[in-house]
């Protein structure tokens, strides 16, 4: 393993003023997606919709360091025949793939999922090396209430993290490491901080056991945030503030970059939330943003299925406040 160049990879795709595009929606989350837009999720329609946001030339160059795939683009050409992996290459952002293989039901705790996808990952690896992946993303999914998780869902889905993390290093792939609290439920923010710290407290155990290498990591971790359901609505500063205080208090300062998943947050709230923390605190990572839905809807319902320039008027606009952002450079003024 090479780690210096690992932290090189870690490093450009979270560099202050860029964050990565998370386009890997596997085959059900992307007809859920098309449907909102009565577009047909045939493999060519998938293919225009992700082809058109890396050919949004100037805001890829500018705004994104690295583009998370599914296992389907990595392999797709676009309509002139380059594939569209090249056209990730081309802007200077990095390609990655989605490693894991879904969010199953635990066996005995009724109510919590176990990512699975460790089996014959190492072989696969070889492969998305070969396609151009650099880094790779697997994503645990952790249920909240008032008694979820168990510490039987959250070891498990900690080590499952580690273990794969420790495959893509050897292969000398970046590994995003991701342990998404959900935001669905009536829980308040400090329930929501509690879980993500424990559980973020369980994954650096859990890494250091596996013997993964931090500074050739990215984490990609929630924020700190009021249930969907919860009835006081945290505001901006209360999530900044709590969001880094977690992680400063569970995250070592050899990881290079941290970048967050929107998990169905509004676009502006996403962007609003990312700026407080870079603004407001002095941070030993790159902070940034993996955004998935908070970066595609909006450019997603201008294309609806044909407009492809509002399309990429749209991504070109979200990617450069979500790039404000990560300088603590935005306000809401700029959102015109
Ligand atoms: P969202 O930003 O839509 O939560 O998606 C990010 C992601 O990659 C989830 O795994």
């Amino acid at each position: 393993m090479n780690l210096e160049q690992l932290n090189k990879i870690a490093n450009h795709m979270t560099a202050p003023g860029t964050g990565i595009l998370a386009a890997d929606e596997s085959s059900g989350t992307i007809k859920k997606r098309f449907d909102s837009i009565n577009v047909q999720s045939t493999e060519t329609n998938r293919r225009n919709w992700r082809e058109l946001l890396f050919r949004t030339e100037q805001a890829m160059k500018d705004y994104i360091g690295g583009v998370i795939l599914f296992d389907e683009t990595l392999r797709q050409k676009s309509d002139d025949g380059t594939p569209l992996v090249k056209l990730i290459e081309n802007s200077d952002a990095i390609p990655g793939i989605k490693v894991d293989t879904g969010a199953k039901d635990m066996a005995a705790f009724a109510g919590e999922k176990i990512t699975s996808g460790l089996d014959g990952l190492r072989d696969r690896m070889q492969e998305y090396y070969q396609l151009g992946a650099r880094f790779a993303k697997w994503r645990a999914v952790i249920e909240i209430d008032d008694v979820r998780p168990s510490n039987a869902c959250v070891i498990a889905n900690c080590h499952a993290l580690a273990r794969y993390a420790a495959i893509c290093q050897e292969a000398q792939i970046v590994p995003i490491v991701e342990p998404e609290v959900l935001m669905d439920g009536g829980h308040s923010i400090d329930r929501c901080a509690e879980v993500t710290m424990a559980a973020l407290k369980t994954l650096f155990m859990e890494l250091h056991t596996q013997g993964v290498k931090l500074e050739g990591i990215v984490l990609k971790p929630n924020m700190a945030i009021s249930g969907k359901k919860c009835a006081h609505q945290a505001g901006v500063e209360e999530v900044a503030e709590k969001t880094v205080a977690v992680l400063k208090a569970s995250v070592p300062a050899a990881v290079p970059g941290i970048a967050f998943l929107s998990g169905g947050q509004s676009d502006l709230e996403a962007t609003a939330h990312l700026n407080a923390m870079n603004a407001g605190f002095d941070l030993p990572w790159n902070l940034t943003f993996s955004y998935g839905r908070a970066l595609q809807a909006a450019p997603l319902a201008a294309w609806a299925g044909s407009n492809i320039a509002a399309g990429q008027a749209a991504f070109a606009h979200r990617a450069k406040m979500n790039s404000l952002a990560s300088k603590g450079e935005w306000n809401e003024a700029m959102e015109g």
